[in-house]
């Protein structure tokens, strides 16, 4: 690409006045096999119109979270908690991205107690007291994807299960922490898993967290347990997800037989979760939902 050549990151300035300053701090790195490193290919890169995008779905992501954790009590089916979120994301203009995602057939996630992720909102499936509830909502508005995920306790709860869902929500916000531009994929895993391991913890390893933009599901896989400086380069303009899963007991998972999709601890144990979608920035993070 030439300096005077439309940039590539599609933004209508000249390469030099836009990203050639970025692709040669790149080409500056020295990428060490050893520690897997590679290069964020351009294709992830966001456009300032994409952010806006994705800040636009996130605004409607959020307050979507909102209406499903007021709903959030003992004798409440799941399936109500799905169809006013559908209803909602809706009369805002958006689609609710689970819905028919990969056969998926609910609008959001709802995964309780030793339910992982995935679980599948039903009538049949009523809250409890003492119950620890993820919801996962993602929102499509205009072609632009943003997905995040709280934790709700149904009244009070034993300690043990308080505790999981406080560390799980550090565990988040200290993988968030360790995002900085011209850092690497694995500070985020790194510092996830030190603090959940510090607490008897163990991570899920097989999901993760991922890009996010005009697709569910991007580029790259964000692992959730990791070393420093290894994987992908972080820079600004890339879009990715945050979203440990934390399980009290071994960090094996299982999914149902039956309905393919709800994922379970393998030996029972209390698992917690949190997500947020987030913005690498020129100085640290931005979220864009949560
Ligand atoms: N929202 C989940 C994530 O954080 C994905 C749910 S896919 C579904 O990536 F099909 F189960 F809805
Ligand atoms: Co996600
Ligand atoms: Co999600």
């Amino acid at each position: 690409m030439n300096r005077n050549d439309a940039c590539w990151c599609g933004s209508g300035l000249k390469y030099k006045k836009c990203h050639l300053p970025f692709d040669e701090r790149i080409d500056s790195i020295k990428f060490d096999v050893f520690k897997s490193q590679c290069r964020p290919p351009h294709r992830i890169i966001k456009t300032p119109a994409d952010i806006e995008g994705i800040r636009k779905s996130g605004v409607i992501n959020d307050a979507a979270l909102d209406l499903a954790g007021s709903m959030v009590e003992a004798g409440q089916n799941t399936e109500a908690i799905d169809t006013a979120v559908r209803e909602f994301i809706e009369s805002k203009g958006g689609i609710p991205a689970c819905l028919n995602y990969e056969g998926f057939p609910k609008s959001i996630c709802i995964s309780i107690n030793e339910v992982v992720c995935h679980g599948i909102p039903s009538k049949k499936t009523i809250l409890q007291e003492g119950d620890i509830v993820n919801i996962d909502i993602t929102t499509i508005l205009d072609g632009y994807y943003a997905d995040a995920s709280r934790m709700f306790i149904v009244g009070k709860t034993t300690p043990e299960a308080e505790k999981l869902v406080r560390v799980a929500k550090e565990c988040m916000e200290l993988g968030i922490e360790a995002v900085k531009p011209w850092g690497w994929l694995g500070d985020i895993g790194a510092a996830v898993n030190a603090h959940a391991k510090a607490n008897g913890y163990s991570v899920v390893t097989e999901l993760g967290g991922h890009g996010v933009g005009k697709d569910f599901h991007e580029e790259p896989f964000v692992p959730h347990v990791g070393q420093p400086g290894t994987g992908m380069l972080l820079v600004p303009g890339m879009v990715l997800t945050v979203e440990p899963m934390i399980n009290a007991g071994r960090y094996k998972v299982t999914v149902d037989k039956k309905d393919n999709w709800t994922v379970r601890t393998k030996d029972g144990s209390l698992s917690a979760q949190w997500e947020k979608t987030i913005l690498v920035t020129e100085t640290g993070t931005e979220v864009l939902s949560s």
